[in-house]
């Protein structure tokens, strides 16, 4: 169960080797989550993600998952759940693509959005239906500025944020009043390996800031966080902008 600050003392990651999703755990594990299941790809870098969360304190265990793969999430996830109740998942699978070899590769295209929209609409309808059956916890859903406002350079990953932002209102809007919560997260530009030699967008900001707005938004129940929080007002004025100003911003 929770604790009286809204901290959850068992989590499930999904997309086990986030660097965001880690920075995440670490935090909470420092707090007082003890049980952690990272659900991911198998790979040496998701059983290195556990070791490491092991050292620090908590039980860890892995389980299969591919967001392409909608058809096992019922199966994969419905195991974790069997195990004892999630106070908290942490949505944090995704893909950036290559936006210019994507728009000569529609089926690349179609592999971002299904893993970051149609995959994330999968697994996040098996969650909260898990998460209502047991009558609480948090669905904690990392979505981005890029779904904000299609730019440019990275329309494909963005129509996907815009896509999962959206599901995860609605659900956080179906779920209300059931015990279950739903954040939406939207961070900026993250310094990770997903972002790794991309030229820094202003407001870039570290995984760990990213965790530490998890923490402050689970805390007071939040249902979007804006990390920094600053990008709000800036996105505010971005969405409003006359389509004409806007592509000739270097965005
Ligand atoms: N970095 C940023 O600037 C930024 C900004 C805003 C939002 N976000 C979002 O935050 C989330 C975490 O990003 P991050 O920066 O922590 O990136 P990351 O370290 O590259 O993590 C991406 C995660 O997605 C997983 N993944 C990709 N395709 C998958 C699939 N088909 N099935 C299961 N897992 C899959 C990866 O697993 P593998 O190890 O198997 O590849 C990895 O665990 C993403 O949703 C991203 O869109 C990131």
């Amino acid at each position: 169960m929770k604790d009286a600050f809204g901290l959850p003392q068992s989590l499930l990651v999904l997309g086990g080797t986030s660097e965001i999703a880690l920075a995440t755990a670490r935090r909470l594990i420092a707090r007082r989550t003890r049980t952690v299941w990272l659900a991911g790809r198998p790979s040496p870098g998701l059983d290195e993600a556990a070791a490491h969360l092991r050292d620090l304190g908590a039980e860890v265990r892995t389980v299969a998952f591919d967001a392409l793969d909608p058809d096992a999430h019922e199966d994969a996830l419905g195991k974790v759940f069997a195990e004892g109740d999630v106070d908290m998942v942490l949505l944090a699978f995704g893909t950036l693509g290559d936006q210019a070899h994507d728009e000569r590769d529609p089926g690349a295209a179609v592999r971002v959005a299904q893993t970051n929209y149609t995959g994330a609409v999968s697994a996040g309808l098996v969650c909260a239906s898990a998460l209502q059956t047991q009558g609480h916890g948090s669905l904690v859903v990392l979505s981005s500025v890029a779904g904000e406002r299609a730019r440019r350079a990275n329309f494909i990953y963005g129509s996907s944020k815009a896509g999962l932002d959206a599901f995860a209102q609605g659900l956080g809007d179906a779920l209300h009043g059931t015990g279950v919560h739903v954040m939406v997260v939207r961070p900026g530009f993250v310094r990770t390996r997903m972002t790794a030699g991309l030229p820094e967008a202003p407001l870039a900001t570290t995984p760990e800031a990213v965790a530490a707005a998890v923490e402050l938004g689970l805390r007071r129940r939040a249902e979007t966080v804006w990390v920094p929080g600053t990008l709000r007002v800036v996105m505010s004025a971005l969405r409003h902008l006359p389509r004409g100003v806007f592509r000739r911003l270097p965005v």
